[in-house]
């Protein structure tokens, strides 16, 4: 099987880092770098944090460099109340000091691109790298295969604002100028962007009982998880009444490796930069406006199947392993309540049952 070359382009970041886990432990993938940019955490942040995730992985060989450091226009606002001020919830892991990340992010992805052919870009943060490497380097795109995005929402609702999701609210004209220009542009009029919003990676929950398992699988890398999520647990709670954590980007990172993880539609879509919906992806997949479908929009996903997706490949254990104990967690979660019902209507059944 022949790998395909990808550049991870994020802004780690919590499940930025579990999507780098998931990558660089999938042999269909070879990455032949990691760019970062402003977004959870600045993108120097980030540069340190991807460091301390590649060090975790004995894969200090991928190089990483810096990206924007700002949105294209507005003001840069940061994600720190989610994912710590340290980016990885306030783990505050050491920065790896023997090897140190490069400016020239931007610079990068249009050499390896004119250089390798046929890299695709797995973009998990704002869109500002991206949007620099279309308005500096327009002939690399010609080398561009693929763009997966983790951002934007179809129908569901927004995490930044009513309507908008953090990485295309946080640098609207970036995500706009990037539709735009498949929509436009001659090396992408016949591509689409890969959206993978809210929709599905909602979906996704890392919960307590998977992050147990997970340690029971491996102390070393389940300790890691534990120590990077509990703040987002935390966050979770306070934020949405949630016992667990919502990981979007590794779902961006699956679905490039195996598309029967999601369904999707092909639309038109384009994004707000104004007003209150700045951010917003406003998406024509019934074709109102006789416009190009410039975007393929995920809808919807299977979390069991994403789980044992990811668990099996970077824990190293079989499906036919994983995928029963996923049954009894994922379903236990659900299912709690009806087994307690069920022990309820046991007593029922018998003498004296619980009182209706
Ligand atoms: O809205 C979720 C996205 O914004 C994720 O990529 C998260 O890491 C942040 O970048
Ligand atoms: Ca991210």
């Amino acid at each position: 099987m022949n790998a395909r070359k990808v550049i991870i382009d994020c802004d780690p970041g919590i499940d930025d880092v579990l999507a780098l886990m998931l990558a660089l432990r999938s042999p269909e993938m070879e990455v032949l770098g990691v760019t970062t940019v402003c977004g959870n955490v600045p993108a120097a942040q980030g540069g340190e944090n991807a460091l301390k995730t590649l060090e975790f992985l004995k894969r200090l060989d991928v190089p990483v460099y810096l990206g924007e450091a700002r949105p294209l226009r507005r003001a840069y606002v940061d994600a720190t109340d989610t994912h710590g001020a340290d980016g990885l919830g306030e783990s505050f892991l050491p920065n790896v000091e023997k090897v140190r990340p490069k400016e020239g992010a931007v610079d990068f992805l249009a050499e390896t691109l004119k250089r390798e052919k046929q890299v695709s870009i797995i973009a998990l943060g704002p869109l500002t790298n991206i949007a620099r490497l279309i308005e500096c380097h327009p002939e690399a795109l010609y080398s561009l295969d693929e763009l997966i995005s983790m951002g934007g929402s179809y129908k569901s609702h927004g995490n930044c604002s009513p309507v908008a999701e953090y990485n295309y609210w946080c640098d609207p004209d970036a995500a706009k100028a990037v539709y735009e220009a498949f929509d436009r542009h001659p090396a992408l009029r016949e591509k689409q962007v890969h959206m993978v919003g809210l929709d599905v990676t909602r979906e996704i929950l890392l919960t307590p009982n998977l992050v147990e398992y997970m340690c029971c699988l491996s102390r070393e890398i389940g300790a890691f998880i534990r120590k990077i999520t509990r703040f987002y647990f935390d966050f979770h709670w306070k934020q949405e009444g949630v016992i667990g954590c919502v990981i979007n980007d590794p779902l961006a990172v699956a679905y490039f490796i195996d598309r029967s993880l999601c369904d999707g539609i092909d639309a038109y879509t384009q994004v707000e930069t104004e007003g209150n919906s700045f951010g917003q992806t406003l998406a024509d997949p019934y074709g109102i406006w006789k416009k190009e479908k410039n975007s393929h929009i995920l809808t919807k996903t299977d979390p069991m199947k994403f789980m044992e997706f990811f668990i099996t490949r970077v824990f190293g254990v079989p499906a036919s392993q994983v995928r029963p104990i996923l049954r009894q967690i994922m379903v236990e979660n659900a299912g709690k309540l009806v087994w307690a019902q069920k022990e309820a209507s046991l007593f029922d059944e018998g003498e004296g049952g619980a009182e209706e």
